[in-house]
């Protein structure tokens, strides 16, 4: 957190990150611009608001989903509602009694996601909630029963096959878990795999051919969670490990390379090439080695992993501080041209923040500046058509706009990053930054 506090309240209640009191339902909502004919379906994303108006820490609050539906042309509904989880109702603890963790019980307040005809709201450290289009809680899912782990917020939707690619992880063991559900969503395989400790583990990486795991020193600390609070924190005894394994492979198969000590939160990509793995990752050079509440700027990274020479090369792609990073689902695992991510240049909580697109062949990089006072959230790509080039489409996000204290949903053409925004549309209420989103079209 790169801003002084105005007050003696964290960051995260504060401004934008402070959450709204309602849940709200609007109609025909008000365009500027034009928003293209080809978007039908709706821009749904999570973040946490927590309910009694408070949580220890930024990551704690209930999820609470924003969604606006687009389609011919018009901006048909905006609503947003509280994931009704077992945690915002009340009902049980995530630990019992008997030191049993309860996996039904979570803020699911991270992301959301649509895989074989569901919505599922995701956090990390229990199941994920399943929601209907229009926003009302279905309840937990744990695919029929196979799922006895917490899910990531962050599966990996393989374009070619449908399959949907993931991993749990927990304080107690197994710390680790990788699965797959198949494309018609159900559950498959669930492989545990060594690690040596109970580290925060946020994302992952998936490529033509194998998973990568970030096995990095934010280790979870039991005092920590005696006080309440989020129970992880830097280590720096544990190391720092990428885990190659191949998608058909175990546990056994798992290669580990050592890197740098460092935090990942969040990958752009991953894919093959000549006989190496890629992974482009968001990079923290450290991260909550005092506070777990301070977030230190990060950066566009790349881990060559040789897989024939065994060994891993690092370099620092960029000198802009971002995060939430993004690419076409289409190239997911695949090698991309395009990247795209928030700009944040004192870090996370910062006032001036942008949108960034890189394009790997040329190796420049373009700025969107929604001007003063006009924050974006994580951008969203969403291609034109099923066949059309990678950046022939549109990011989405919202925009928070201080001088009004409300915020605009914003279409940008990806194609033509730096030029004014396509379309905007002014919603009743501002959207309180939070965490990732999806596109979820009416076809599927
Ligand atoms: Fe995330």
């Amino acid at each position: 957190m790169a801003t002084a506090s105005r007050t003696e309240l964290p960051f995260h209640l504060q401004g934008n990150y402070a959450p709204v009191p309602d849940e709200v339902d609007a109609r025909e909502l008000p365009v500027t611009g034009a928003v293209p004919q080809e978007l039908a379906g709706r821009f749904l994303r999570n973040g946490p608001n927590p309910h009694h108006g408070g949580s220890a820490h930024w990551f704690l609050g209930d999820g609470m989903l924003h969604g606006l539906e687009l389609g011919d042309g018009r901006a048909r509904t905006y609503r947003n509602r509280y994931v009704q989880t077992k945690l915002l109702r009340g009902e049980g603890t995530f630990i019992d009694d008997q030191g049993r963790v309860d996996l039904r019980v979570d803020a699911a307040n991270t992301h959301v996601v649509g895989h074989a005809g569901r919505i599922l709201a995701l956090v990390e450290n229990g199941f994920p909630y399943e929601v209907t289009p229009e926003l009302d809680t279905v309840g937990w899912f744990d695919f029929d029963g196979r799922l006895t782990t917490a899910m990531t917020a962050h599966p990996k939707l393989d374009p070619a096959t449908g399959e949907l690619h993931f991993f749990g992880y927990g304080f107690m063991a197994p710390y680790l878990t990788y699965h797959v559900a198949d494309r018609d969503g159900t559950l498959v395989r669930s492989e545990p795999i060594s690690v040596p400790g109970p580290t925060m583990i946020h994302d992952f990486n998936l490529t033509e051919h194998h998973v990568i795991f970030m096995d990095l020193p934010i280790v979870f600390d039991p005092d920590l969670a005696a006080r309440g609070g989020f129970p992880y924190r830097w280590d720096d005894a544990y190391g720092a490990r990428l885990g190659v394994m191949p998608r058909g492979g175990g546990d056994a198969d798992v290669r580990w390379f050592d890197v740098e000590p460092c935090y990942v939160f969040h990958a752009l990509n991953a894919y093959e090439q000549d006989g190496s793995v890629v992974l482009d990752v968001v990079r923290y050079p450290r991260l909550w080695d005092r506070s777990n509440e301070d977030f230190a700027p990060a950066y566009l990274t790349r881990w060559t992993v040789d897989l024939g020479a065994g060994t891993v090369k690092e370099e620092q792609l960029d000198d802009r501080p971002i995060e939430f990073p993004r690419v076409d689902p289409r190239v997911v695992g695949r090698p991309h041209r395009y990247g795209y991510a928030l700009q944040a240049p004192g870090g996370i909580g910062d006032e001036h923040a942008t949108l960034v697109k890189y394009d790997q062949a040329s190796g420049d990089a373009e700025v969107h500046d929604f001007g003063a006072g006009r924050e974006p959230g994580e951008p969203v790509f969403v291609p034109r058509a099923t066949g059309s080039a990678e950046d022939d489409g549109w990011v989405l996000t919202y925009v928070y706009d201080a001088a009004r204290d409300t915020s605009d949903f914003v279409i940008l053409d990806a194609a033509d990053f730096t030029a004014p925004r396509r379309a905007a549309v002014a919603l009743p209420q501002r959207v309180p930054f939070g965490f990732h989103g999806s596109w979820i079209p009416d076809r599927v």
